[in-house]
């Protein structure tokens, strides 16, 4: 959704199966990349896997072969952000250890060497800055299942790297600021839409329910530990 999700791009080095894909007809290779990770090629004729690496993230996109300056390279985008997988409950369909990966763009090269970056542990939901209210959150919550949830998660549990959490901006913490980002369309150009169908009244029920959500998340997170 955004370049700055692309956080570098990598050399990854091929390792065992050098040999057998290197020794196969290149229109005879298919590449596969995996939800739970891994980046595979196979013989288009015989469908037999030839090399499998995890690269630590979710793979939903397409992989491309391109040859820059005489060099043959295979393009991977990952992230769990990347189809429609990022939409309403579809994130714990999501295998485990890529889940809450962070998107990476990567490329391959027979012979080069590199590591996948290491899957790192999401930080602890930050304490609310904004006290919660006591009046109900119905007409938020309904706001937020229409209109927010499918880019910004069920519970406000955004797919890393995707979208912000809102349960970690400060934004939704301001009723102008927030105003100014969701019926003001402060964020277009970054791929937040405007909200021009939502009163100022709607945008603070969908705010309160933001930040009483927030609330509920961190003294979930405080109370197990
Ligand atoms: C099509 C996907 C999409 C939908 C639907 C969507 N958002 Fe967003 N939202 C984004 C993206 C992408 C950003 C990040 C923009 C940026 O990088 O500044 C964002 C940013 C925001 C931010 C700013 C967060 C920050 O810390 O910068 C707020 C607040 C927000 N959205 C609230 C909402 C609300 C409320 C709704 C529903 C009324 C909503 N969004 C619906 C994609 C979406």
């Amino acid at each position: 959704m955004g370049s700055h999700h692309a956080e570098g791009a990598l050399a990854r080095r091929p390792t065992a199966a050098d040999q057998q894909w290197s020794s196969v007809d290149r229109r005879n290779l298919v590449f596969q990349g995996l939800g739970t990770g891994e980046i595979e090629a196979y013989r288009a004729d015989t469908g037999q896997r030839l090399w499998s690496y995890q690269t630590n993230t979710g793979i939903a996109t397409a992989p491309i072969t391109v040859k820059v300056d005489g060099r043959q390279l295979l393009i991977v985008s990952g992230g769990n952000g990347a189809s429609l997988m990022t939409l309403r409950g579809w994130r714990p369909f999501w295998n485990a250890p890529v889940r809450d990966a962070t998107p990476h763009l990567m490329a391959f090269e027979l012979g080069a060497h590199g590591e996948p970056p290491a899957l790192t542990p999401v930080p602890p939901l930050p304490k609310p800055l904004v006290a919660a209210t006591a009046d109900p959150v119905n007409k938020g919550a309904a706001l937020y299942s229409d209109l927010c949830e499918g880019c910004h998660g069920v519970n406000l549990e955004a797919l890393r790297g995707s979208v912000p959490d809102l349960r970690r901006s400060p934004i939704p913490t301001n009723a102008a600021a927030f105003e100014a980002v969701v019926i003001g369309g402060a964020r277009l150009t970054a791929g937040m839409p405007i909200f021009t169908e939502l009163t100022e009244a709607d945008a603070q029920e969908i705010r309160r329910y933001i930040i009483d959500r927030s609330w509920a998340a961190y003294n979930a997170q405080q109370g197990s530990h």
